[in-house]
């Protein structure tokens, strides 16, 4: 299966793509977290996105696109994949539809994520990532140690979670992002809205309900 997670920023497409990734013996890619390597490796790409990130802006689509394109090409995608905030514009969606059909693949279902504003603050506001292997937390300090087994990384605050930077990204969500859902529609793809504002294992069923039906919907093609 060949999934879009879409949504706000701190919506949760994160914490549920890993679950997903997961039911689905997927792999995930998510072009924050591809881009936050390149930031840490001072690759070409690291340098060119950090200042958009840091300030919370988009970074180019062209730039976007080139990972992606080269991701999908990859062996291990080719049985399928959840895609993290990969599209975040109409370009986006225009272009990942390009390389899926030249993959003579295509996508199966958009989960789109539902959040109020405030909870997207609140959220962000209280999140710590693990330097190292990027699992975001809640109600834990920057430098504290991260909690997953082995890891051994520490808990640091990303840049983009200030609260100016918030401003910013929520909106280039609304500005950019939004209109990705009307062109979805109207390109007749498999558009499912999941509520992801509750526990984060209610989430989940909400989603495994979801991937259901989008699951049936594809045999029925
Ligand atoms: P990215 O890293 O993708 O940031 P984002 O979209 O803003 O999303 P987040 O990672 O902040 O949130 P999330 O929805 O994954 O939520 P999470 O699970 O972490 O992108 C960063 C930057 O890279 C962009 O701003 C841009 O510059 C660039 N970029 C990336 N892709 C791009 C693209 N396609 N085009 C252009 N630029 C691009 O959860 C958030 C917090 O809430 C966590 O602390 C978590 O523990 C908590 N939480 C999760 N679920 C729940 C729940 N149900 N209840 C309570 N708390 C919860």
């Amino acid at each position: 299966m060949n999934i879009l997670l879409l949504g706000p920023p701190g919506a949760g497409k994160g914490t549920q793509g890993e679950r997903v990734a997961e039911r689905l013996g997927v792999p995930k890619i998510a072009t924050g977290d591809v881009l936050r390597a390149a930031v840490r490796e001072g690759t070409s790409m690291g340098l060119a996105a950090k200042g958009f990130m840091d300030r919370g802006a988009l970074v180019p689509d062209d730039v976007i696109l080139g990972i992606v394109k080269e991701a999908l090409a990859t062996p291990e995608m080719s049985s399928g994949v959840v895609l993290d905030g990969v599209v975040r514009t109409v370009p986006q969606a225009q272009g990942l539809k390009r390389v899926f059909a030249d993959l003579r693949r295509s996508l199966d279902c958009v989960l789109m994520f539902d959040i109020a504003d405030d909870e997207v603050v609140r959220r962000l506001g209280g999140r710590t990532v693990c330097e190292r292997c990027q699992t975001p937390y809640t109600g834990k300090a920057p430098g504290d140690p991260c909690p997953r087994p082995g890891c051994g990384g520490t808990l640091v605050r990303r840049k983009d979670d200030e609260p100016s930077a918030i401003r910013t990204r929520m909106q280039a969500y609304r500005e950019q992002t939004e209109p990705v859902v009307a062109w979805y529609r109207a390109d007749g793809t498999h558009f499912i809205r999941i509520d992801a504002v509750g526990a984060v294992d209610d989430v989940t069923r909400r989603v495994v309900e979801a991937l259901d039906e989008c699951g049936s919907e594809g045999e029925r093609r």
